[in-house]
């Protein structure tokens, strides 16, 4: 039953929606209505600053990495003893997480990208694998100068780095389903870069 907790725990602890209460408090605009509207940490950069975006970059990430360790620590095996499948308490825990930010409680169900909570949840699971994925990430982003679509190609390219450095068939799984759902919340972002209106990103200081 602890893991059950731990879902409940993590997906309220997921909903918080750091970078539209960061954006409130911090700087009193609603985030929703600046850059992309997306209340994810690329966007929190892009409209509060560098400081508060790196801010909501380490909450967002701690939202799955937190849940997921706790998760891990305790040995949790609900589920794993009713359906035999190794490791699917951690990865239901994990899901919950990034359920949260991208179906919010605070902000109606809606929610951000699902790119850094999903970071967080990945780096206690299967910590080469997101470093093979960030490696991705990063030269994408070197070419192009665009976080979403390096993102997309991170997120895709993290289910094989699981499945070759892992042989973890619940972890690869979560990791097609995760990318399925990162390339689905950018789908704006994809409509973007086929109309070549999509911003490139830039890291400028704010007052
Ligand atoms: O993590 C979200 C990022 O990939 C794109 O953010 O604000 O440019 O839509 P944004």
């Amino acid at each position: 039953m602890v893991t059950i907790l731990l879902m409940v725990i993590s997906y309220i602890l997921g909903s918080v929606p750091n970078a539209l209460w960061i954006g409130k408090v911090f700087k009193g605009i609603d985030i929703r209505e600046h850059g992309s509207r997306n209340t994810g940490s690329t966007n929190a950069a892009r409209v509060l600053g560098t400081k508060l975006g790196i801010l909501t970059l380490i909450l967002d990430i701690s939202k799955g990495l937190v849940p997921t360790l706790l998760a891990i620590l305790l040995k949790v095996n609900f589920f794993e003893e009713l359906t035999k499948i190794s490791n699917l308490d951690y990865v239901l825990v994990g899901i919950c997480a990034i359920l949260g930010h991208v179906f919010s409680i605070f902000m109606n169900f809606k929610g951000g990208k699902a790119v850094a909570t999903t970071l967080g949840v990945f780096l206690v699971l299967v910590p080469k694998a997101i470093l093979f994925a960030a490696i991705v990430f990063f030269v994408i982003f070197a070419i192009s100068r665009y976080v979403s679509l390096s993102s997309i190609f991170a997120a895709i390219s993290l289910p094989i780095f699981i499945y070759f450095l892992y042989h973890q068939g619940i972890y690869t799984v979560l990791g097609i389903l995760i990318a399925i759902l990162i390339t689905v919340k950018h789908r704006s972002n994809i409509e973007r870069l086929k109309n070549g209106t999509e911003s490139k990103f830039t890291l400028k200081k704010k007052k």
